[in-house]
């Protein structure tokens, strides 16, 4: 079986990898002719743990395929789009699929007469986006009779960034929207290596594939909103929301996962996959009540954090000196897009603070934004702590988690730890004498 895809940014590097250590051969198919150029010297462009490995002894396997040109596609059997859906810029939220049509007009200039071949969207696309692509097709093509010549399907990916490989072998399911019988035996066979570790394969239609992938990001984004306003309510009244994440998330119908208050949701998925279902919802005149609200409590949830930075000082933070350890959405990624730092930083420079920052993974060209003019940048913890007046812990990358408090008091002017991810013990932290504020309990404990 010879698979195609195109995009080779997260999703699509990631599948590509997985897929060729199945044995399959592999073509990963991109427009930026740079990012082909390192692929082909088994250099990988985005940081994520064990796909450098992955990548090159596929390709020395010679079962891994890197091109810029979409037409070494032809005679393919399945070609995969992997290709960005970011929120258009016209602002109501839709997500920009002008990349998918582009490279849908690209894949039906080289199909070809019944050969059957496969299109898998396996971009987070909105619902309705593989009628269109058999639209544009078939416009393009009239020689060719979608169900014969040509048939698409839906295969969204549930990748998490930093464990993605992970994600991809051990699925908690595998979801195949599909139109016709010919579709559904390709995707089994296709993703038989994985079936036979009982993870499980849904078929259903392409429009509810489409849906499965958006709302459960938008249920795993308000399970988050949920715990952080939780953690709002504890800290008011005194209970610990740690406890409450807990004692909730032994609920097998509720799971322990994704109960991490933190600064709120991040990442080029959770905000954007949010944004696009409720732009859904109004296109189909439904008010969408619960994604709107989670959607306003996480954005207002970044100024929220500055709030409680700010209250950690007897007077203002105008020319304090407060040292921001990590800047990336979230651990083991160097991606930035929608990160809270984002927000968190400019705001507290507009208030007047002076900034010093580390993160682990950043890449120098992220830290040129607008958003992070003035900041101070640093490459080690001992350096970003040096002479500081708070330190806020904002990403809990796990170089962070052994950070003691004799540490934090021979190195800070003040030993003011404010964690926004409550990785510090605070009764240690109290009990060394540094002040110590995380989020979601008593605030009067600090
Ligand atoms: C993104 C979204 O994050 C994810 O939600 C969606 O499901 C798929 O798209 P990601 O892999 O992060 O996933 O995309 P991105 O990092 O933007 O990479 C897309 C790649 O496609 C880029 O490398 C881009 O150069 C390439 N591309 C884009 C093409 O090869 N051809 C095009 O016409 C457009
Ligand atoms: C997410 C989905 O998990 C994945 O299934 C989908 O395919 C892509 O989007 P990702 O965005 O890579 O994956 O990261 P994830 O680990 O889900 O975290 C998303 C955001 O939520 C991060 O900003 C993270 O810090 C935050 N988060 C996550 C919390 O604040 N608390 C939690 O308990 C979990």
């Amino acid at each position: 079986m010879k698979i195609g895809i195109i995009g080779a940014g997260y999703v699509g590097l990631v599948s590509a990898g997985c897929f060729s250590e199945y044995g399959y051969k592999v073509t990963c198919v991109d427009s930026d002719i740079e990012k082909i150029q390192l692929l082909n010297n088994k250099k990988i462009p985005i940081y994520e743990p064990g796909l450098a490995d992955l990548v090159s002894q596929n390709i020395d396997k010679n079962r891994l395929f890197f091109n810029n040109k979409l037409d070494i596609l032809i005679g393919h059997d399945i070609i995969f789009i992997a290709v960005g859906t970011p929120t258009a810029r016209r602002g109501d939220g839709h997500a920009d699929l002008k990349y998918i049509y582009q490279v849908t007009r690209q894949i039906s200039e080289i199909l070809e007469k019944n050969k059957n071949t496969l299109i898998v969207t396996k971009s987070t696309v909105p619902i309705g986006t593989g009628k269109e692509i058999v639209k544009i097709i078939s416009e393009s093509r009239k020689d060719l009779i979608h169900g014969k010549d040509f048939h698409i399907a839906s295969n969204p990916e549930f990748l998490r960034e930093g464990s993605a490989i992970e994600d991809f072998m051990r699925p908690d399911r595998v979801v195949c929207g599909v139109s016709n019988q010919y579709s559904e035996n390709m995707m089994r066979e296709l993703y038989r290596p994985l079936n036979l570790r009982e993870a499980p394969l849904l078929f259903t239609d392409v429009k509810s594939a489409e849906l499965i992938k958006y709302s459960s990001n938008a249920f795993l984004a308000m399970k988050i909103s949920f715990i952080n306003e939780m953690s709002d309510l504890c800290e008011k009244v005194g209970g610990d929301i740690q406890s409450v994440a807990k004692g909730i998330g032994l609920d097998n119908r509720i799971g322990p996962k994704f109960l991490h208050p933190g600064p709120g949701f991040g990442g080029s998925c959770f905000p954007k996959d949010t944004r696009a279902l409720l732009a859904t919802f109004k296109d189909n005149n439904i008010e969408p009540t619960l994604i709107d609200a989670v959607i306003n409590f996480n954005e207002k949830r970044k100024i929220r954090m500055v709030d409680i930075i700010e209250s950690c000082f007897n007077s203002s933070i105008k020319n304090k000196l407060i040292s921001i350890l990590g800047i990336t959405f979230k651990p083991n990624t160097d991606d930035i897009r929608e990160a809270p730092s984002l927000v968190i930083i400019p705001e507290l420079i507009s208030r007047g603070a002076n900034v010093k920052a580390y993160d682990p993974a950043i890449k120098e060209s992220s830290k040129k934004l607008l958003e992070f003019k003035n900041v101070v940048w640093c490459s080690n913890v001992s350096e970003v702590v040096k002479d500081t007046e708070a330190l806020v812990l904002l990403t809990e990358w796990n170089e962070f988690r052994g950070l003691s408090p004799d540490f934090i008091k021979s190195n800070m002017k003040n030993p003011v730890v404010i964690d926004l991810r409550n990785i510090f013990d605070k009764e240690i932290m109290k009990n060394a004498g540094v002040k110590y504020r995380g989020i979601g309990f008593d605030r009067d404990n600090i």
